[in-house]
């Protein structure tokens, strides 16, 4: 694993609660009248996300599974192989909102979005707490996006570096030492 150095802090803690409270604010205006939900929360960079995000909606009936899915291994760039395991609950019949940290290729949510729909949910969302649209490959959009940003390789609040920085509070930039 190559060394790597802060460049700056691109949100800080205060900030990613202000984009999380946002996004639950327009999913909850959605699911207005909605009795149950099931958050399918992809595993292992949602999970901060998915924790706080929750804790903002107002629907009466949450449940909360996950899915693994990874894409990029241990490495800094995508494989562009996306494995997907089984989702976890059966969504059958049951409105799904999908939580991801990032959209980058876009590749993940486009098989997983194939996957889901092949179980038959009521109806299928996806919230992306970070979206890098200029690296799109796969044609996807989300329902909600947290914030739209640049290319730049960043660390925490649930996304990693070679499994490390996950536990960041705050989300930085990051440079990879040569
Ligand atoms: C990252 C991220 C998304 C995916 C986005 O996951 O969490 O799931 O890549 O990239 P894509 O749009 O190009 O498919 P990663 O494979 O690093 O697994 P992790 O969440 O366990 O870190």
């Amino acid at each position: 694993m190559r060394g790597m150095t802060i460049k700056k802090i691109m949100f800080t803690e205060e900030e990613l609660g202000g984009i999380v409270s946002e996004l639950a604010d327009k999913i909850n205006s959605d699911l207005c009248g909605a009795e149950s939900l099931t958050v399918l929360c992809v595993l292992k960079g949602a999970v901060m996300f998915t924790a706080d995000l929750v804790r903002r909606l107002n629907v009466p009936d949450i449940r909360i599974e996950f899915i693994r899915a990874s894409s990029y291994g241990k490495s800094d760039v995508s494989s562009g192989e996306v494995s997907v395991g089984d989702a976890t609950g059966d969504i059958r019949g049951r409105d799904v909102l999908v939580v991801e940290d990032i959209i980058d290729t876009g590749r993940t949510l486009n098989s997983l979005k194939e996957r889901l729909l092949n179980m038959r949910p009521k109806s299928l969302r996806f919230c992306g707490l970070f979206d890098k649209p200029s690296r799109r490959i796969a044609d996807f959009k989300a329902d909600y996006v947290g914030a739209v940003i640049p290319d730049e390789f960043i660390v925490g609040y649930g996304l990693d570096y070679a499994e490390c920085y996950r536990h960041l509070p705050y989300v930085a930039v990051i440079e990879l030492n040569s």
